[in-house]
């Protein structure tokens, strides 16, 4: 996920070309892995070994609801056991937006801190990494947007994701939110993944349903993408196949029963799986377009890729047939053999059917039509600039997926809308599509408005 990757040089020399050049660059950068503690007790036990690492004083980084569940006590009652002084911040909000990464800063500046251990979802943890990343360079998190911005790492960061879904526990990436101009930015370096994390599956047992679905929904996205992408290594689609057989497998029974502690367990292990995945071969169209509804509504990222998920799929299912027939045999709705299309259609209805089996709605409430154009020129920009999609989608393509999840009554009658926005079901009736889009794409002034990633 590496936002800008793509500069305005690289640009007026072909998106293709600098994009196929920028997957060459990532393919061979090295990127640090964190040592993974994992199973119920995880937290305390990395509370131990942060406190046997002699840092002098530590910054908790968590969020106001962890704080009131007291998830992160074990953790605090390790740190003082092994004599560590700690400062617990519990300000971070979703989407971590930038005025409480300020205060964070504040925080870590006063505690005179020189680690943080970063307790929570992915809002938490991407804070976290700006918190240190701007805190060791005296800068703006503003100026760090982008890839490899600043001069010096952040001090130590520890994880302890409390989701099962965004992978930020290794991955290079912090997305944060700019509430001003209402776009979500990213802030890309290999300094900040952490160094240890901790996989708890006991702190998820109270997640809410629709929290538990989002995310793990997220998690699927992060691998599907990072499958069907054409930056992918072979290290990256081992993570993202074994990353989707376990959602498929997993998430329902952490949905029904929250406190199916061997179901969390594995779906907190997919999360991370799948974040291995994508911070090498990174995202793809789904993100493009849900960065946007969540910077314009605050649609919860989780929900936002879910009801995307499916729409861009059958976008893609022309350029990424083979692709999608593995991952069918993955979610165990298929055999390898049997013909690629039918695998291909099998896993899409598969990803319908689970995103039902876990509550997520079709529609989007808070989408407006007249927002339509511009959100969608947003998801084009990033996804040209950013992403190693299997299929380019153009303005209109990416408009008329946005209208497929409009919510009932805001949406044109069925013969008005084009193809690609039509009910599941008359678009499954399409033989085939022509291949991968050919550079339609109207001239954009997103430059100016689209820097998410
Ligand atoms: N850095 C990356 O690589 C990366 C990847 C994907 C997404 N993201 C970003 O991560 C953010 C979303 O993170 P998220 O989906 O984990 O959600 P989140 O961190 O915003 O948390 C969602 C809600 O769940 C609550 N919560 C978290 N853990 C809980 C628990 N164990 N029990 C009860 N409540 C709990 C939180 O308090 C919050 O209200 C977005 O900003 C997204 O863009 C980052
Ligand atoms: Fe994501």
């Amino acid at each position: 996920m590496l936002a800008n990757l793509i500069g305005d040089r690289a640009r007026s020399i072909g998106l293709p070309a600098a994009k196929r050049a920028a997957g060459v660059v990532t393919r061979l950068l090295p990127i640090p892995q964190p040592t993974l503690l994992v199973g119920p007790g995880a937290s305390e036990r990395l509370g131990h070994a942060v406190a046997g690492f002699g840092h002098h004083h530590v910054l908790v980084v968590t969020d106001a609801m962890i704080a009131k569940l007291g998830l992160h006590q074990p953790l605090l009652g390790a740190l003082a056991a092994g004599g560590t002084p700690f400062t617990v911040f519990n300000e971070v909000t979703p989407d971590a937006p930038i005025p409480v990464i300020e205060k964070g800063i504040e925080a870590f500046k006063a505690a005179a801190a020189d680690a943080i251990v970063a307790f929570g979802g992915g809002s938490v943890m991407d804070a976290a990494k700006v918190i240190g990343l701007a805190a060791a360079n005296g800068r703006h998190p503003r100026s760090l947007v982008g890839y490899f911005r600043a001069l010096h790492g952040p001090p130590p960061i520890y994880a302890v994701p409390t989701t099962a879904g965004t992978g930020s526990e290794v991955t290079v990436a912090a997305v944060i939110s700019d509430p001003v101009n209402e776009r979500k930015l990213v802030i890309a370096d290999t300094r900040i993944v952490p160094k240890m994390a901790a996989l708890d599956p006991s702190l998820m047992v109270g997640l809410p349903k629709p929290v538990t679905a989002a995310t793990g929904m997220d998690a699927l996205t992060h691998a599907v993408e990072a499958y069907l992408g054409y930056w992918n290594t072979a290290y990256s689609d081992r993570m993202a196949l074994s990353a989707t057989a376990m959602i498929f497998e997993n998430l329902p029974l952490a949905y029904n029963d929250g406190a199916n502690l061997a179901a969390r367990e594995k779906m907190a292990l997919a999360s991370t799986y799948a974040g291995l995945a994508f911070t090498r071969a990174n995202v793809g169209n789904v993100h493009a377009i849900a960065h946007q509804l969540g910077a314009r509504y605050h649609t919860p990222h989780g929900l936002a890729n879910a009801i995307m998920l499916p729409h861009v799929l059958r976008f893609s299912l022309p350029a990424a047939t083979g692709r999608l027939a593995d991952l069918a045999v993955r979610a165990k709705v298929g055999h390898e053999g049997e013909p690629t299309q039918e695998l291909a259609e099998r896993f899409l209805e598969a990803v319908d059917r689970l995103a039902a089996a876990v509550g997520i709605p079709r529609a989007l409430d808070a989408l407006r039509e007249e927002d339509i154009p511009a959100l969608a020129e947003a998801a084009c920009w990033e996804a040209d600039t950013n992403y190693p999609v299997p299929r380019r989608m153009t303005q209109e393509d990416c408009e008329a997926m946005l209208r497929a999840v409009l919510p009932r009554g805001k949406k044109a009658p069925v013969a008005d809308q084009p193809e690609a926005a039509r009910p599941r079901k008359a678009a499954r009736k399409k033989k085939s599509a022509p291949a991968a889009a050919a550079g339609k794409t109207p001239r954009r002034r997103a430059a100016k408005t689209a820097k998410a990633a």
